[in-house]
């Protein structure tokens, strides 16, 4: 049977940035198993922020090419309400810079690194069962693309599988462990479209017919959200009706939505959950699979690397220094960084997001907190220090 030091589930985020990272930085092997196909990796279509430190740590170990080449990197964002712009200037108040490139494109990155490196990805391939955790060594339990049933020993598991992993309740089923939830009264219908760029920086929409988003891909790609109601279907969002509430929401006398060919549409849904704590033994959760986030900032994908900018080191210390202290300690570093993006997650949506039917009160307070911190340097400073991310934490080992 084979043996590596580290067993990966889930090619996402959290798996292929811990699996370079452990390659990388410390040259230890790993395996990582995906239950999709690399088409669909590689293809499925999700947000596209990356914080400065996601951007430094793709520099840093030697993926940034692509993403410095193609990705629209930004000085500033916009928020408006009813159309009344105000620029924060990310650069200016933080001497930091947004990124606006595709998760599918970083997994990209990072999975022809992986490939690069000599190092296995086993696409297409179902975990069913994870065991020893508790003890000196965990097994694997997996079924191969062609139905063959195998398995695998290693010294740690991570599951970075997403938000309905399988292995999530085997930690939350433990005495203490809390699971915390939060559903919004709101989702956002979000569309790709064949247009020029409506402006180079993203604009964050406030106004009375709901929440819209301006963000893009390429020159000729622009993707668009509208705040919709969680109940909504595809097939209630005509292009007509798409057009009307984008132009109602955002465009202005100098500024107009790009229009286009429509050739993606999907519901997003709005919730957040957090983990704690995220390890069990020899088994560690990171990224969705310890936590959602809504998509307001986009935090989703950073705070998965952020999750293995600590279980990196600590997997390295552990394995070539037999010393478990950092990964002992990995959920109480982890789970305070977790809840600060929750935070400013829940933060930002609320006050740009109108909840309909909600009190009159608390439409005009959640604007005019808005207005208080669109009005202050200090308001936007601390936007933008949030928005760019904080640092990602660094370890010795
Ligand atoms: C995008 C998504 C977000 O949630 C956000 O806050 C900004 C941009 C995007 O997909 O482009």
């Amino acid at each position: 049977m084979t043996h590596t030091p580290v067993a990966i589930i889930g090619a996402g985020p959290a798996g292929l940035t811990l699996a370079h990272l452990l390659h990388h930085n410390y040259g230890i092997e790993s395996v990582i198993f995906e239950s999709r196909s690399r088409a669909d990796v590689e293809e499925t279509v999700r947000a596209g922020v990356l914080e400065q430190g996601t951007m430094n740590l793709m520099r840093e170990t030697g993926v940034g090419e692509r993403m410095d080449a193609e990705a629209d990197i930004d000085d500033a964002i916009e928020l408006a309400i009813d159309g009344e712009r105000t620029r924060i200037d990310l650069a200016g108040l933080t001497g930091h810079h947004m990124a606006v490139y595709p998760q599918h494109e970083y997994l990209k990155d990072f999975i022809a690194a992986r490939l690069a490196a000599g190092q296995t990805i086993h696409f297409e391939t179902e975990v069913t069962d994870v065991a020893g955790y508790d003890g000196d060594q965990v097994t694997v339990f997996y079924t191969t693309k062609d139905g063959q049933e195998q398995q695998l020993t290693a010294d740690y598991v991570m599951a970075g599988d997403g938000s309905a992993s399988p292995r999530r309740a085997l930690i939350t089923e433990l005495p203490g462990a809390v699971r915390a939830r939060h559903e919004y009264p709101y989702a956002w219908f979000g569309i790709l479209v064949h247009a020029p760029q409506t402006q180079k920086e993203l604009i964050y929409a406030n106004s009375e017919h709901g929440f819209a988003l301006i963000s893009t891909r390429t020159p000729e790609i622009q993707r668009y959200y509208l705040q919709c109601n969680p109940e909504d279907t595809v097939d209630m969002w005509s292009d007509e009706r798409i057009w009307e509430e984008l132009h109602k929401r955002v465009s202005t006398d100098d500024l107009r939505v790009a229009e286009g060919e429509i050739f993606d549409k999907a519901v997003l849904r709005f919730r957040s959950a957090v983990t704690d704590p995220m390890q069990r033994g020899r088994l560690f959760l990171a990224g969705d699979a310890a936590h959602t986030v809504p998509p307001t900032g986009a935090k989703g994908l950073n705070l998965a690397v952020a999750d293995v900018s600590v279980l990196a080191p600590a997997l390295a210390r552990a394995i070539k220094k037999n010393n478990t202290d950092l990964l002992d300690a990995y959920s109480s570093l982890a789970v305070p960084r977790v809840w600060k993006a929750q935070h400013f997650s829940y933060w930002m949506s609320s006050m740009l997001h109108t909840v309909p039917g909600q009190e009159y009160f608390q439409t005009e307070r959640s604007r005019a907190e808005l207005r208080s911190v669109l009005s202050t340097e200090a308001g936007r400073t601390y936007l933008a220090q949030q928005y760019v991310g904080l640092d990602l934490p660094k370890f010795e080992v």
